[in-house]
């Protein structure tokens, strides 16, 4: 069990946190989370955005996931103090450079990855505690720094009072901790590429220097590859061609502004995850800051502070891969129909959360302990097999068999999901009176197995509904596959959200509540000629719902893995150059199910 402080701070922080940390709830990860306090309330209400018992937290935990905090300028700051505090020499030091001063945090990791196509993924190392930033900045020059530049004929015609200098301080110490961490970082993301981004061609001795260090660590990682870049290149490049990075390594300035750059190259802030890193202590955060005119809204994008933990996971070196994290964004980002405003979609923070959270699967132990069950379902081969397949090449091989199977006018309502389980069927019939109570009991999900595929037979009605939201987050945690309704479901845009395979004959808004109830589980349904029994077979996609008869299961399967073959086979061949009767006459088109096992030639 690791421990972590949550330090959710200000404006939309805490929302992005508890969404976050929501999605990932199922996931039943060993972390004891430990929030604290941080940020501008600290500030305006103790005169300090960090105190005392959040250091004494993050003393005792293994990491620390920060939201977001609301910095201010100094008279600002003052200015919102309570009175009593006002005056009393209190100033305001920004709590990120807090963090990373006094928990020694040298290497600032942004990775960079490409959610949508998976076209490039990237990490851009940055030095935090020297370079440009080590704070020997100066205005106004006094002996020393004049002797250095008096030379310089702007400096000459400014004089000392109107010069300013800023010094890059580079030491062995910071440079070989910072390589070195970019070596085990690089080595343990599977990176083979190292590029230090420098600027050797006009500053020749602190980048010699840099160089020599690179030589000397690179000794000791000869599976890794190495590169000296000058920055304005990687800056062009990292638009151009991210595909071609694996870890970059830059002093702080360079890093600072290839790390944002970064962020954009990505699709902006709300993407953007970080970890600042030291010998021993860390944190990570979103790249994001506080974006207070956004805040209570739910409007902020969840998915950079889901990749903070994703990236938080991969430090603590848990069993559970933040790569699984970062696969459920990823589908979501890829599907579009779940992404907040600023990725060109309309949900809001915890819908995209929850959609996140549905791509997640629970770990075993936490399914367990959701409901009393009658055990785990017992593996299903002929299930998995068809679950593989088209619901065309399924239909095919029943054609093939002369049994129907379509579940006609039952049509997906979430689309991109699949599905195949075990029939469990549900059979609803009017109200015949009109007494009082809770006629539409749907408590039959508390039995439903699972693995299996619930089949809803409300006569075709698309006039009420007998499913929405709450069956489908109860379906979800129960295991069960997807739904196909002989009727009518609601609640679609949260159904979509969670992405749950959904078919119906219609959708409506009315409920079914005492317009139906309950008349029996376990029954056969016919819909539209087709008989589904109990246990039979449902496959359902974007092409709508069949049903694969026990008996005929493995039948089925074999053939259908035919067709597929068959049609591979034959799509090779035109791709190769084969005219289409060729090809099909080749590949034995005519019983496609026989899988191209027997070439026929004409
Ligand atoms: P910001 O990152 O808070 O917001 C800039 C703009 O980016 C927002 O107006 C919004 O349009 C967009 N944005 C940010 N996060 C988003 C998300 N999750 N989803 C969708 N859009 C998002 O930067 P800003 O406005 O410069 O600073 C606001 C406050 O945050 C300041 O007090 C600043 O000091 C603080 N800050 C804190 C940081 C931290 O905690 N590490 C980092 C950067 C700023
Ligand atoms: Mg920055």
């Amino acid at each position: 069990m690791k421990s972590v402080a949550v330090l959710p701070g200000d404006g939309i922080g805490p929302e992005v946190t508890s969404a976050a940390l929501d999605a990932v709830d199922r996931l039943n990860l060993p972390l004891d989370l430990r929030f604290g306090d941080i940020g501008w309330e600290c500030w305006r209400e103790e005169g300090n955005p960090v105190p005392q018992r959040t250091w004494k937290l993050l003393e005792e935990t293994d990491t620390c996931l920060l939201g977001a905090i609301t910095s201010k300028p100094l008279r600002e700051a003052e200015a919102e103090l309570p009175p009593g505090l006002r005056g009393t020499g209190l100033t305001f030091v920004s709590p990120v450079i807090q963090l990373r001063q006094r928990l020694n945090l040298y290497a600032n990791i942004r990775p960079v990855t490409d959610l949508v196509d998976g076209r490039f993924d990237f990490t851009v190392i940055r030095e935090n505690t020297e370079g440009l930033y080590a704070g020997f900045d100066v205005h106004g020059l006094d002996d020393a720094l004049w002797n250095a530049v008096r030379d310089h004929p702007n400096a000459q015609a400014s004089g000392a009072a109107a010069t300013s200098v800023t010094l890059r301080l580079q030491t062995e110490f910071g440079m070989d901790r910072l390589l070195r961490h970019g070596f085990a970082y690089a080595r343990s993301r599977g990176h083979h590429r190292l590029t230090l981004v420098d600027k050797p061609n006009v500053l020749r001795h602190s980048s010699n220097h840099l160089r020599e260090r690179l030589e000397l660590i690179a000794g000791d990682y000869p599976d890794i590859e190495t590169e000296i870049l000058n920055v304005d290149a990687v800056a062009l490049w990292m638009v151009r061609r991210p595909e071609r990075f694996g870890v970059l390594v830059a002093e702080n300035m360079f890093g600072d502004i290839l790390s944002d750059l970064g962020a954009g190259v990505m699709g902006g802030l709300g993407l953007a995850p970080s970890g600042n890193i030291g010998d021993h202590g860390s944190y990570f955060e979103p790249v994001h800051g506080s974006a207070p005119g956004m805040a209570g809204q739910d409007r902020a994008n969840p998915m950079a502070m889901l990749l903070a933990v994703a990236q938080m996971l991969d430090h603590l070196d848990l069993a559970v891969p933040g790569e699984e994290i970062r696969a459920a964004v990823r589908a979501v980002a890829e599907r579009r129909t779940t992404v907040t405003y600023d990725m060109g979609g309309t949900s809001g923070t915890q819908e995209v959360a929850r959609a996140v959270a549905g791509e997640l699967a629970p770990a075993e132990s936490a399914a367990e302990t959701t409901a009393p069950r009658a055990g785990r379902a017992p593996s299903d081969d002929l299930v998995d097999r068809l679950a593989r397949l088209d619901t065309a090449s399924v239909s095919d091989a029943l054609d093939s068999l002369g049994v129907g199977g379509v579940l006609a006018g039952i049509a997906p309502r979430v689309p991109g999901t699949r599905a195949a389980g075990r029939a469990f069927t549900v059979t609803y019939q009017p109200v015949d009176d009109t007494g009082e109570g809770f006629r539409n009991a749907a408590n039959y999900l508390d039995d439903v197995p699972e693995g299996s595929f619930v089949v809803v037979d409300n006569a075709g009605s698309t006039t009420c509904t007998n499913w929405g939201s709450l069956l489908t987050s109860l379906a979800q945690r129960r295991g069960v596959r997807g739904t196909a309704l002989h009727g009518s479901a609601r609640d679609i845009a949260e159904i979509r959200a969670a992405g749950y395979p959904l078919y119906s004959t219609g959708a409506t808004m009315v409920s079914g509540k005492n317009r139906v109830e309950l008349a029996a589980t376990g029954r056969d349904v016919t819909v539209g000629g087709i008989t589904v029994r109990p246990g039979d077979i449902v496959v359902a996609d974007d092409n709508g719902v069949l049903v694969v008869p026990d008996a005929y299961a493995a039948e089925v399967a074999e053939r259908a893995e035919g067709v597929e073959r068959t049609e591979g086979a034959i799509g090779a061949a035109v791709a190769a150059g084969l005219r289409l009767d060729e090809a099909r006459l080749r590949y034995g088109y005519a019983k496609p199910w026989d899988g191209g096992r027997q070439p026929s030639h004409a």
